[in-house]
């Protein structure tokens, strides 16, 4: 338990890879953690393309501003708008937010997994949506959401601030920074 709690605390993003492959084993590990994540009424509203091939890692991030460093795969990660929540039957609609919530704990394990097991990887926002389509053969109902390149660290990665606790974490009501009193 220490161990996980350590983990937790420990992640940050990862933006300089070593030059080394992920082995077939650990790819699957880290992917079978990902989609261990909970769904809104386990709708499991999502598909994920793993790329490995070195020339397709390129490409994709050629047309990913956001993607810094060269990793060792990446795995985009995408809303099925078809198996959404509520969906209306209208594939073309694009703001089906609990779905997209989903995707993101999903990349949130798959980081997780990766920095306990001495990987790491950055979750990227900034990428050429149509191009990503086009080089992936997305059909529409796929809406990609996050690009997550992930590889073994060249050097540990840089923890970033965070805002002061007593700012952001309110007890019982909103304003109120006083530790809470364990009830008994
Ligand atoms: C939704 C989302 C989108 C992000 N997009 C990018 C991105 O395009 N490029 C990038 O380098 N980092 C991206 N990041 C990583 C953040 O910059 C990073 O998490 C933040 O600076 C805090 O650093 P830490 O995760 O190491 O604590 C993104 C993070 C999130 C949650």
């Amino acid at each position: 338990m220490p161990e996980t709690l350590h983990v937790l605390r420990t992640r940050s993003v990862l933006r300089n890879y070593a030059d080394e492959p992920v082995d077939d084993a650990t790819v699957e590990q880290l992917l079978e953690c990902m989609l261990a994540a909970p769904t809104a009424s386990n709708k499991q509203a999502w598909s994920f393309v793993v790329v490995r091939e070195p020339e397709n890692v390129r490409r994709l991030r050629a047309f990913s501003p956001g993607m810094i460093g060269t990793p060792a795969f990446i795995v985009v990660a995408c809303v099925d708008r078809r198996m959404a929540a509520g969906f209306s039957g209208d594939i073309s609609r694009k703001i089906y937010d609990t779905s997209k919530l989903c995707v993101a704990m999903a990349v949130e394990n798959l980081l997780l997994s990766a920095h306990a097991m001495g990987l790491g990887g950055c979750p990227v926002s900034s990428f050429r949506e149509e191009v990503i389509r086009l080089l992936l053969d997305l059909p529409e109902y796929l809406e990609p959401l996050l690009l997550v390149p992930v590889g073994r660290p060249a050097q540990g990665p840089t923890p970033s601030d965070r805002r002061d606790k007593n700012e952001v974490i309110s007890y019982e009501s909103w304003g109120n920074g006083a530790v809470a009193e364990p009830t008994a």
